[in-house]
This record gives C-alpha cells, structure tokens and sequence, in this order.
C-alpha cells in the first residue's frame, strides 16, 4: 500500500453548476464552496498531510463577467481574514502561487498578512493559486532564471572581456544555456515556491478531466483522482475515498516493479 500522500492538490469547480442546478446565484455556490475549503483544510490536519494546495482562480478566470470576478476575490479576503485565527492556532502556514501584482490592491495587502503572520507555521503549508497557470508559472520561471545568469557578477565580467570578439563572446552566452550549465535545477529554483515538493495527488471535483492550466510541470508524476461531486459537495468521505483510492496506486517513476 502506498504511504499518505505528502502533497494534496485540488482544483475546486462545480460551484457555479452547484449553485444554478438549487436555481441560486453562481455566488452562493462559491459561497458553499468556501466552507468545503475549510473542511478539506481540518481533514489535512486530521491525517497530517503536510501541503495542501488549493487551485482558486486561473489566470483564465479574468474572462468571466466583472462581478463574478471581484465577488470571488471579497471572498477570498473575507476567508483569509476569518480563517487567519485558525491558522495561527493550527500552525498553518499560508502561502500563494501565481503572478500576485495583477491582483485587486486590497486582496495583496490582506493576502500579503496573512502570509507574514503565519511564516512560522509547521503543521500544513496551505497554498493558494491566484491568478494562476503553470504557463505563466513556466514562463516566470525561464525569464528569472536567464535574467539570473546573464546578470551575475563573473557573466558580467566575462562579457566585458569578450566585448570586442563578437564569435567568441557568442560562443560564451550560449554555453551559459547549455546541459552543463543550465539544469532543470535551474528552472525549478525559480519557481513560485521553488521548496514546496511537486504534489503526489490531484483531486479535480465536478466531473471535469482535464488540467485546466494547474500544475503543469509540479503534476509529471501525480497521482489523479476525479469525482463527478460538485466542490460544495464534497465531503470527509468524499476525501477519504480518494486517499483510500491513491493508498491502492502503485507508483512506478519509471522503474518496475520490484
Ligand atoms: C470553481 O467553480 C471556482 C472557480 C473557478 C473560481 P466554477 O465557478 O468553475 O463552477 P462551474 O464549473 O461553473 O460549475
Ligand atoms: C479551473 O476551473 C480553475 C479553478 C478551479 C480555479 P475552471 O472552471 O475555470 O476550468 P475550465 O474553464 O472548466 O477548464
Ligand atoms: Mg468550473
């Protein structure tokens, strides 16, 4: 039987379809949605699952109508804000992923505090992805890191040195992007929360089987598990089924069978 899983990823949909199916508005299911979020969060603690991530709003996301968009992010304040208590007491550290300056100004701040007030938490680290895709995170990732190595002090220098032998100067930048120099260490040091190990299960509710943008480098060797179960429905059974469900997985990366 294969151990816990370390890293639990959830993208959360159906409360639009939750909500409209009861014939109420597509808020009230992300409303229903955020008390399962509270649920998911005790259910980690309960079975000392150490990350939990938490896919809350796509970069995708933006093209829904104006008001869906800032009533999700009041939302998410107000959950932060009410859950920040909890947090500390849990010792939970909160963290986010995704391209954060592109985010309502109130929601940075709020966002922002509740990251500073529980660094120290050591129980479950609890990510949140905003304004989040793994191809902007990818993207992030390769521009940072290049910037990184054409900006440092010895690159610099050498490029000073070479400045006047055009052949040789690019030989030189294109071995700092060779399979000596530039590693997959380097792309991953740069990601959102380069520490935070790659998820080892990805739960998506409502019926949907597909990505949708989350996780697209970090899910290369994740487990999957799909429920047709709306996210405001789903329950502590709900998530036992998939722990049992990943528990009976048998894990490879690559290898055989021993
Ligand atoms: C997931 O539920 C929440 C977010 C994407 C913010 P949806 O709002 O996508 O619900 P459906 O898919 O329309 O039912
Ligand atoms: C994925 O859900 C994003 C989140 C859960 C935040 P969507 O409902 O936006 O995904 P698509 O559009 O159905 O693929
Ligand atoms: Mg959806």
């Amino acid at each position: 039987m294969t151990a816990l899983p370390k890293h639990i990823a959830i993208i959360m949909d159906g409360n639009g379809r939750w909500a409209t199916e009861k014939g109420l508005a597509r808020s009230e299911g992300h409303l229903a949605g955020a008390k399962t979020v509270e649920l998911v969060i005790k259910e980690c603690l309960r079975h000392k699952i150490p990350h939990l991530s938490l896919y809350a709003f796509s970069t995708e996301n933006w093209n829904r109508p104006k008001e869906e968009v800032s009533y999700l992010f009041e939302l998410f304040c107000q959950f932060v804000e009410k859950e920040l208590p909890l947090m500390q007491e849990e010792g939970i550290r909160f963290s986010m992923i995704g391209d954060k300056t592109e985010l309502p100004e109130n929601a940075q701040i709020s966002l922002q505090n509740a990251v500073e007030r529980t660094k120290n938490g050591g129980s479950l680290e609890l990510t949140l992805a905003l304004n989040y895709s793994g191809t902007s995170e990818i993207l992030h990732a390769v521009r940072q890191s290049a910037a990184q190595i054409l900006t440092d002090g010895e690159t610099l220098h050498t490029i000073q040195d070479l400045a006047h032998n055009s052949e040789a100067l690019a030989a030189y930048l294109a071995s700092l992007f060779d399979k000596q120099h530039y590693t997959e260490q380097n792309l991953r040091n740069n990601l959102y929360l380069p520490s935070l190990p790659d998820p080892d299960l990805i739960i998506r509710t409502s019926g949907e089987l597909r990505l949708s943008n989350f996780y697209l480098l970090q899910a290369a060797y994740a487990e999957f598990y799909f429920t047709d179960t709306y996210w405001p429905d789903f329950s502590a059974q709900d998530f036992e089924k998939a722990l049992i469900a990943y528990q009976n997985r048998k894990r490879r990366f690559g290898k055989i069978d021993a």
